[in-house]
């Protein structure tokens, strides 16, 4: 199956060859909060994009988009994350399995977030993009090639040495570190996400 991606272009499925499997637990409903935490360019959209619809998936460039027509103009940022918070409460207390597409390198960023999906006892796991920052480098370059969003080279070098994984590993249930050579799940999957694409 071909989905386009931001910038047009067409989505090569890159799946890890080889990941075991992980069945549905018999008769438990899918339920939790999946988090991408990850510099710009990083690729949190593009594992998104393959993966879950997009009425799952609340992120902050689509609710920026929502309030003001543009996805980057960073004025929105706080109506958007409020509406970003509304919309995960609201599917949180009906205990639906929701993705959250933001940056949340900030330890602060991802406290309500996970405030969210505990008060309604969900699991919460994270999706940790650790590419390297040349990698990222070159994947906003290539983004904007194709007509994407184009985020200032300073703002991606920031966000990447911000990234702490021992702070993301104690705060998450589990966490899936993906880099430019590995992909691994750290933590035991929950039973309420096993079986979904978070383990594909
Ligand atoms: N695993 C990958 N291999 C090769 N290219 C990739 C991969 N993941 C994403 N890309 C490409 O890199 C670019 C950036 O990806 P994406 O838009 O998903 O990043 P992002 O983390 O969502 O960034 P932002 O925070 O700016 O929204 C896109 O052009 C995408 O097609
Ligand atoms: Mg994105």
């Amino acid at each position: 199956m071909t989905h386009l991606q931001p910038g047009g272009q067409p989505n090569q499925a890159w799946r890890p060859a080889g990941r075991p499997v992980v069945p549905p637990a018999p008769g438990v409903d899918p339920a939790g909060v999946v988090v991408m935490v990850g510099a710009p360019g990083a690729g949190k959209t593009t594992f998104i994009e393959s993966r879950w619809p997009y009425w799952q998936v609340v992120a902050t460039d689509r609710c920026r988009l929502m309030i003001c027509d543009d996805e980057k103009d960073q004025s929105a940022t706080q109506d958007a994350l409020d509406l970003m918070h509304a919309l995960l409460r609201a599917r949180c207390r009906r205990r639906k399995l929701t993705v959250v597409d933001a940056t949340n390198v900030e330890r602060e960023h991802r406290a309500p977030i996970l405030h969210e999906a505990r008060v309604c006892l969900l699991p919460v796991v994270a999706v940790l993009h650790m590419p390297s920052l040349q990698t990222c480098l070159h994947r906003n370059a290539q983004r904007a090639a194709y007509g994407g969003h184009d985020v200032p080279e300073e703002i991606i070098r920031r966000y990447h040495a911000a990234i702490r994984p021992a702070e993301v590993a104690e705060e998450f249930d589990a966490v899936r570190v993906i880099t430019d050579t590995t992909d691994t799940i750290y933590g035991t999957v929950p039973t309420e996400l096993q079986g979904t694409p978070w383990t594909w």
